[in-house]
């Protein structure tokens, strides 16, 4: 009997323990600093507007927005500027309300729409800009499918809407690789699984370590890898006019310095981000 309770007591103390150790983060937090770089993009998205247009925009639409970090940018960059955010999960969509809508004043406020729904919803509202970015609709594995979002997209800019989408390559992508960085309080993790040559598609993963632990598969994608060309003729399949590739520049050691200007050729980098941006 004693023997029974003196385990008994183990238990609930192991039990115990693993409860204290459980870490507890904030992962659209972790996500926003070692991802997003939302008041840098939306400065970039305005030069690029202007540049190709020859005029302010003003409605920027989001695409698979998630928290709607760059909407909330957007809309704080100038006053004559609204948002609309579409994101089919309304848990990223509640945590943006609370974490960065209330961080506006009312009147910013005012200006922001948030939308739970689909971007291939045939009745999305009118934008100067649409973008779909960190890759969000690599989800649509099917060219079929790919092009009926981007048709849509055509559909519902305005007149003198562009269309912006981001995209990564390179040689690495093909192999089954963790990228690791370190932040000030947590490290990332890019783990990338399963590329399958046949289909294109693989499997990653967003990892963190917080206080000594990690925390495995916090967000997990399951993409297909899509080319420069493939989507820029589906772009002009469905009626987009032109479409101009951004390229990154290369800082002294080799990475990407953080400025994209419009090339015609790219370099065979081991890995590469461009945006494709295409008028209607
Ligand atoms: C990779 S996250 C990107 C979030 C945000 N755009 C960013 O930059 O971090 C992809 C988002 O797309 C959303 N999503 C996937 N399919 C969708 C669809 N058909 N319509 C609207 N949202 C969709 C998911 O709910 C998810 O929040």
């Amino acid at each position: 009997m004693a023997k029974k309770e003196k385990s008994h007591r183990k238990k609930v103390r192991r039990r115990v323990n693993r409860k204290n150790s459980k870490v507890q983060f904030d992962k659209y937090e972790l996500y926003r600093k070692a991802v997003q770089s939302a008041e840098t993009d939306v400065q970039f998205i305005r030069d690029t507007y202007v540049e190709l247009k020859g005029k302010q925009p003003r409605v920027f639409r989001e695409d698979f927005c998630g928290t709607f970090a760059l909407s909330n940018e957007w809309i704080k960059l100038n006053p004559r500027h609204e948002a609309i955010g579409i994101d089919l999960d309304p848990e990223p969509m509640a945590y943006g309300r609370q974490h960065y809508l209330t961080q506006l004043k009312p009147e910013q406020q005012r200006r922001m729409k948030l939308i739970e729904g689909n971007v291939l919803d045939p009745n999305l509202p009118k934008a100067d800009i649409v973008a779909a970015m960190n890759f969000s609709y690599f989800c649509f594995k099917q060219r079929d499918l790919l092009k009926k979002y981007f048709a849509n997209v055509y559909k519902t800019l305005g007149k003198d809407g562009i269309f912006l989408v981001d995209l990564f390559g390179g040689s690495q992508c093909y192999d089954a690789i963790e990228d690791t960085i370190k932040h000030e309080g947590f490290t990332y993790y890019w783990d990338q699984t399963n590329f399958d040559p046949v289909t294109n598609e693989a499997l990653f993963h967003i990892h963190f370590r917080v206080k000594g632990q990690k925390i495995e598969r916090v967000f997990t994608y399951d993409w297909r890898l899509w080319s420069i060309p493939e989507l820029r003729d589906i772009m002009a399949e469905v009626g987009f006019r032109k479409s101009h590739v951004y390229w990154e520049g290369t800082a002294a050691d080799g990475s990407g310095d953080g400025n994209f200007t419009r090339v015609d050729h790219g370099e065979a980098c081991q890995s590469w981000i461009a945006y494709i941006v295409a008028e209607k």
